[in-house]
C-alpha cells in the first residue's frame, strides 16, 4: 500500500524548476497564455492506473479528483477492448455495424424507457450544444434557463449559459436563477425560493418574446458548489417549464455512470424524467464519448428536419470503449463502491469536521464530496486562500483534489470509481494533516 509521506511539507521530488520553467514557456509559446493548469508547481503526470497517477520521477499521487478515467485509469479491459477494435476497424456511422448498435442498445437500458433514442457525439460541450438545437427545434422557443454558477461547456451555444467561467454578458435569451442551496449557511427555503426564481425567469422569457425552450441543469449542481438539494424542487420547476412548452436537459457529465452510488444518473434524485439527457466524460474512460439520450418524439422529430452527422461520434472505437466501461461498472460493483466508500468518507469527514473548525458543510453524495472552507462557522464565511492552500499541500502529501463553487473554496473529491477504502483512509489522513499546518 502506498504511504503518504510523514511530512506533507517537503516538496514533491518532481521534475526540476529548470526544467519545468523550460516546459512552461514551450507552452505558452505554442498554446498561448492563460491555458488553465493545476497548482503552483504543476505536475508532469507520466502514467496512471487504476486510482494512482505517477509523475516523470516516478512518484506517486493518489487519484481523488479525475472523474474521466471512470472506471480507473488505463482500465486493461477498456485498453483492451479499444486495441483490439482500432487494430480490425475504425469508421463512422454512415456503415452498418452490429456492435456499434449493441451499445445504443446496452446504453438506453440504463435509462427509464421514455428515454428511448441515443445520438451519440464526442464531448459533453457537443451534447450539450445537440440537446440545446433539438429543445429550440422541437418546443419553437429560444429562452434558456440555467443555474447562475454553472459550466456546461465551450461551444457558442454552450458557452452562453455557462455562467462560471464565461466573462461576457448573459444574453437576452438566457435566465439565470440561483442553485437550490439547502446548506446549513443558506436559507431554509432555498427549494421554495429556487422554483419562484424559474417562476419568474419563465414569465421574463415569454414577456421578451424568447418563449422556453429549456430548462438545463447539472443534476448534482457541481460547479455551482455541490449544494444539498431540498427534496422535489427540481421536480416543481420542471413542471412550469413544461406547462410553459419547455424541455427539462439533464446534464448528466459529471453525475452519471452511477457516480452518485444509489443511482446510474443524477436525476433520479429529483424524481422527474428528464426530456432530453446530456453524457460525456466518464463514458469512453478517457476514449472521447459523449451523447444525448433523448425522447423518441423529440430524437424522430429532430432527425426527421435534420441531418446531424457527428464523424467521431459512434466511430467503432468509441462504441467498443463505452461498451467496456459498462461492463467494468457492472462486473466490478462499481456502484455499490461508490455508495459504501463514499458513506465512509462523509463519516470521516464528519469527524474531521469536529477537529476543524474551518470546515464548513459536507457535500455530496457517493463519490462526488465537497468539503466547505470557511473563516469560521458563525460567519460561514468562504476561505478560497485557505482552499487553495489545502489542495497545494495535499499535492505534495501524494494527494489529489480540487475546488469549485462561487467562492472556489469548496474542495472537490471525485476519484475514479475504484476508490477503495485504504484509499479513503490516505486521503482523509492527507486532509487532516493539511488542516494542522499552519497558515
Ligand atoms: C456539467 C458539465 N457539462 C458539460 C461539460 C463539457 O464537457 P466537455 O469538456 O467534454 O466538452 C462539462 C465539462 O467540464 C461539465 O462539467
Amino acid at each position: 500500500m502506498a504511504r503518504v509521506p510523514a511530512s506533507p511539507t517537503s516538496p514533491a521530488p518532481t521534475a526540476s524548476a529548470a526544467a519545468l520553467k523550460k516546459m512552461l514557456a514551450r507552452r505558452e509559446g505554442l498554446m498561448g497564455p492563460n491555458a488553465p493548469l493545476f497548482y503552483q508547481q504543476p505536475l508532469v503526470i507520466a502514467r496512471g492506473k487504476g486510482v494512482w497517477l505517477h509523475d516523470a520521477a516516478g512518484r506517486r499521487y493518489l487519484d481523488a479528483y479525475n472523474n474521466v478515467p471512470h472506471v480507473g485509469h488505463c482500465h486493461p479491459a477498456v485498453v483492451k477492448a479499444v486495441q483490439r477494435q482500432m487494430s480490425r476497424l475504425n469508421t463512422h456511422t454512415r456503415y452498418l455495424d452490429a456492435a456499434v448498435l449493441d451499445y445504443h442498445e446496452r446504453l438506453l437500458d440504463k435509462f427509464p424507457r421514455r428515454l428511448g433514442r441515443v445520438v451519440l457525439t464526442c464531448t459533453g460541450s457537443e451534447a450539450n450544444d445537440l440537446a440545446l438545437r433539438i429543445a429550440r427545434q422541437q418546443t419553437g422557443h429560444q429562452g434558456v434557463i440555467v443555474t447562475d454558477w454553472t459550466y456546461h461547456g465551450n461551444t457558442t451555444a454552450v458557452a452562453e449559459i455557462s455562467s462560471a467561467y464565461n466573462p461576457a454578458p448573459t444574453p437576452p435569451h438566457v435566465r439565470l436563477v440561483r442553485a437550490p442551496q439547502a446548506d446549513s449557511g443558506a436559507g431554509a427555503d432555498a427549494g421554495a425560493a429556487f422554483v419562484a426564481d424559474v417562476r419568474q425567469a419563465i414569465a421574463d422569457l415569454r414577456e421578451r418574446g424568447f418563449g422556453v425552450a429549456a430548462l438545463l441543469i447539472d443534476t448534482i449542481f457541481s460547479t455551482d458548489g455541490l449544494h444539498a438539494v431540498p427534496k422535489g424542487c427540481v421536480k416543481q420547476a420542471v413542471a412550469l417549464v413544461r406547462e410553459a412548452g419547455g424541455l427539462f436537459i439533464a446534464d448528466e457529465v459529471q453525475p452519471g455512470f452511477g457516480r452518485l452510488g444509489s443511482c446510474w444518473w443524477g436525476f433520479e434524485n429529483h424524481g422527474v424524467v428528464p426530456d432530453l439527457v446530456t453524457l460525456g466524460k466518464s463514458m469512453g474512460n478517457g476514449f472521447p464519448l459523449a451523447g444525448v439520450v433523448g425522447t423518441r418524439e423529440l430524437i424522430a422529430g429532430f432527425r426527421q428536419e435534420v441531418m446531424y452527422f457527428n464523424t467521431f461520434g459512434a466511430s467503432h472505437a468509441a462504441c467498443a470503449a463505452g461498451s467496456a466501461v459498462l461492463d467494468v461498472i457492472d462486473n466490478e460493483d462499481l456502484l455499490a463502491n461508490a455508495q459504501a466508500v463514499g458513506e465512509q468518507l462523509l463519516v470521516a469527514m464528519r469527524g474531521l469536521r469536529d477537529a476543524h473548525t474551518c470546515i464548513g458543510d459536507i457535500r455530496g453524495q457517493g463519490l462526488f464530496l465537497g468539503v466547505e472552507i470557511v473563516q469560521d462557522r458563525q460567519s460561514h464565511a468562504p476561505d478560497a486562500d485557505a482552499a487553495a492552500r489545502i489542495v497545494e499541500r495535499m499535492k505534495d502529501a501524494g494527494v489529489l483534489v480540487s475546488k469549485i463553487g462561487r467562492h472556489d473554496h469548496v474542495l472537490k473529491i471525485r476519484p475514479p470509481m475504484p476508490f477503495g477504502s485504504r484509499h479513503a483512509r490516505l486521503l482523509v489522513q492527507a486532509l487532516d494533516r493539511a488542516l494542522q499546518m499552519p497558515r
